[in-house]
Formats: structure tokens, C-alpha cells, sequence
């Protein structure tokens, strides 16, 4: 995911998690982001502003009194798309708060234009004391925004509240206040992803092979145009995409219920799941023992169509308002993807042949037909999941638009 044309001014001041602020410059431009730097007197202390020079290749300002200084503060302010405060020391957020405006840093922040981030750090319990809540409740209540402080162990070696976010982590903040006037703002999404599990006993279970990193991918690519995305995922391990509500679900009947609960109002339902078709009738509950039985037959009963159940719900209420389901096949891929279009009512449907080694279940990309309700094809050239989701995304686009 990148920040393209995105314009960050970076601010560092005088905290020791200066250190970590180079490598979330670093990651900012790496994600496609202009970087611009500034580094307070006392963030000069920690660290050189030659280290942002490196890894920006942009400009890192530290004097308010320079040749151009008289425009630069005015310039800063109205190029970025963020005035990122990261570290920033409870002098720094005093000043901000009371508007003072005795170096390039506060006085850039009194001209700019865009919106302010601060991500403070601070040692000590100094956060929890009443001055600086003060001061945050002031600059809050101007909009400012509080990315952290974070819980953990300080450089003092004092555990408590007031470390930096990470880097990684304000990068992700970063990103998805840049989606928030995307096309998709204001769009709830809900995505179903990964295998469902049906279990057997306490133990074991009926499985599949999905990895869930296609539905996952989507979810990632709906946040950036935006959205508000509710992450319905089978059990897996992979990380939830930043800004996406995840909701946890094992079985097919759990994935139902909650599938049926979100799309109640949701602009989009997109079904990326590998859903069970079938699951044991009965769920043990004591552990089988393999000394006891020579051979183990299960009676398996078919589980209920989610696609089918939201088709009725959208014939009700009319959410979803698009339906967007997979068809992950191994044989007769656009005759089985066409039938399921139709059969489960749905909006688009992603053909996906699961035999192409590198497209399907166990690589990192895919390469999918679109076939729309209107009887359009669109076949998408291989690409990493993400890419798939992107475009994915845009034809669902071009749908709500349509609608
Ligand atoms: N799906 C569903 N509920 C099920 C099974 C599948 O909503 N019980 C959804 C999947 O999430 C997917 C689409 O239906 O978006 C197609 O899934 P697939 O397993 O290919 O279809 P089935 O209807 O299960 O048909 P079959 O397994 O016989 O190919």
C-alpha cells in the first residue's frame, strides 16, 4: 500500500525517540510519501538532520531565521497534506497548545493549513500530569489530532504510559487518515476471508485450504479508498489490515450469523471465505480416542448457503447493495463461476482457476476473471493479491456508481 502524492512535514523534537522518528521518515517515503523534515534545536541533540536527508532525499529545516524564513514557515504549512509532530515533548505540545511561535516548528504550525498529528513521547508519568492533559484536551478540542502515547517500558526504565508509537504504526495512522476523503469515505464493506474450521471434537475439525490473504487483501484495499471495513475472518493467523474491524468467527454457522448482522446496512458484502459446505452432525464432546475405534465413520449434514441467505435479506431490506462473491474452481472455471453468479444472486463474481500453480491458495498472487451480473468479463492479468483486491475494488466501484 502506498501514500502517493502524499506531502508529510514531519516535526521532530528533543525526545530519545528521535531515533525511531528516522525510520518512520524512512518509511513514509518508502510508502511513496514527499517528506519534508523538521527538526527542533533540542531534536539536534539526538539526532542529525543529515540522517533525514538521507533517508528522504527531501529537505530537513531546523532555522527559523534562514534567508527564506520569512515565507518558509507559510510555505511548510501549505504544501503538506500532514504536519506529523513525531516525537513530540510535552514542551513542544505546551507551546503548540498555547500558540507560541519561537521557532520554525511552532510558528509553521500556526500557518499551516493541514491537519495536525501529534504523536507524543514523554517520560516519567509526565503524560498523566494535569498541565499536559491541559494542554492535549486544548489542542483536541481544536482538532488536533493524539496518535498514542503507547503502554510499555520508558528509556528511564519506568513502565507506564508515554512511549512513541512505533514507527509502523504511525505509518499505518498516516495512511489511513490519507484515505479518509477517498472515493469509498462513508461506504461500510464487509469482507468474509480464510477457511472455515467444523469441528469434530475438541480437537480436530473439517478444514480447508484458504489462507484468507485474498479476502484480506481486500479488506486492505477498501480501507485505502476509505471505507469502513468489517473483516469477517475464519481462523488464521495473518495480521488485520490497520483501521478494519475484525470479527472472529470459526464455523460456517457463525460466519452466517455474522455475515447476516453487518450487511443489515453495509454498501458492500464481499465473500471472500472458503465456507464449509459441510459440517459433522454432531460435535463431540469428549475427544476421540483412537484406542477405542478401529475406524471412525462421521455423518456430515450440508451447511446453509451464506450467499443465498444475504440474496433473500437484499430482496427484504436492500443491503448489501452489492454482492460480490469467489468461485474458486478446479474444473469448467467460468461455466461453475457463471452458474453461482446467477444461482446466489450475485452483483460480480471472481472466478478463480485454483490449478494455476501460481494463482489460488498457496502463492502470494492471483489471477482472476470478473464476471458481472450484466453478463461483462474482465479478465485481470497475474498480480499479487493486493493488486487483485485494488482492482477488485475499482469494478465494485464503477457498480455503486452504476447503482
Ligand atoms: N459460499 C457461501 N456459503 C456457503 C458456501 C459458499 O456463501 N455455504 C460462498 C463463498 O464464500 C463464495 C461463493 O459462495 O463466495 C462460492 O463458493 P463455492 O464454495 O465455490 O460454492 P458452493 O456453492 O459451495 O459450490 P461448490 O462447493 O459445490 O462448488
Amino acid at each position: 500500500m502506498t501514500l502517493p502524492s502524499k506531502h508529510i512535514l514531519l516535526a521532530v523534537t528533543g525526545s530519545i525517540a528521535c531515533y525511531k522518528a528516522i525510520d518512520l521518515a524512512s518509511k513514509l517515503t518508502q510508502a511513496g510519501a514527499k517528506v519534508d523534515v523538521i527538526l527542533t534545536t533540542a531534536a539536534q541533540k539526538f539526532v542529525s538532520p543529515l540522517a533525514f536527508q538521507a533517508v528522504t532525499g527531501g529537505a530537513v529545516y531546523t532555522d527559523l531565521w534562514g534567508n527564506d524564513a520569512h515565507i518558509l514557515h507559510v510555505q511548510l504549512g501549505e504544501q503538506a497534506d500532514l504536519l506529523l509532530v513525531a516525537p513530540c515533548t510535552a514542551e513542544t505540545l505546551a507551546k503548540l497548545a498555547h500558540g507560541h511561535a519561537d521557532n520554525l516548528l511552532t510558528v509553521t504550525a500556526l500557518a499551516a493549513r493541514c491537519p495536525i498529528a501529534i504523536a507524543p513521547a514523554m517520560d516519567g508519568g509526565m503524560w498523566q500530569n494535569p498541565a499536559v492533559q491541559a494542554n492535549v484536551a486544548s489542542l483536541q478540542a481544536r482538532g488536533v489530532l493524539f496518535w498514542g502515547p503507547a503502554q510499555g517500558r520508558m528509556a528511564s526504565g519506568l513502565v507506564g504510559v508515554g512511549r512513541m508509537l512505533e514507527p509502523a504504526e504511525l505509518l499505518e495512522r498516516v495512511r489511513l487518515f490519507g484515505a479518509r476523503n477517498g472515493q469509498w469515505a462513508g461506504k461500510k464493506v464487509v469482507v468474509t476471508a480464510g477457511g472455515t474450521q467444523e469441528a469434530i471434537d475438541p480437537v480436530r475439525y473439517i478444514g480447508n485450504h484458504s489462507s484468507g490473504k485474498q479476502g484480506f487483501a481486500v479488506a486492505q484495499a477498501a480501507l485505502e479508498l476509505g471505507a469502513q471495513v468489517t473483516l469477517i475472518s475464519a481462523p488464521n493467523s495473518l495480521p488485520t489490515p490497520f483501521g478494519a474491524t475484525r470479527v472472529d468467527v470459526r464455523s460456517a454457522e457463525q460466519m452466517l450469523a455474522a455475515v447476516l448482522a453487518h450487511t443489515a446496512q453495509a454498501d458492500v458484502l464481499v465473500m471472500a471465505a472458503a465456507v464449509a459446505d459441510y459440517r459433522p452432525q454432531h460435535t463431540l464432546t469428549q475427544k476421540v480416542k483412537r484406542e477405542k475405534q478401529e475406524s471412525l465413520q462421521l455423518n456430515l449434514v450440508r451447511n446453509a448457503d451464506i450467499l443465498l441467505a444475504v440474496a433473500e435479506q437484499k430482496e427484504r431490506t436492500g443491503y448489501p447493495g452489492v454482492t460480490v462473491g469467489f468461485a474458486a474452481e478446479s474444473q469448467d472455471l467460468l461455466a461453475h463461476a457463471q452458474s453461482k453468479l446467477e444461482r446466489k444472486k450475485l452483483d460480480l463474481m471472481v472466478a478463480n482457476d485454483i490449478t494455476a500453480s501460481d494463482a489460488g491458495f498457496f502463492v502470494e498472487t492471483n489471477r482472476v476473471i470478473l464476471l458481472g451480473k450484466d453478463g461483462s468479463r474482465e479478465e485481470l492479468p497475474l498480480q499479487s493479491k493486493l493488486d487483485v483486491a485494488r482492482a477488485l475494488c475499482q469494478r465494485i466501484l464503477q457498480l455503486l456508481s452504476e447503482a
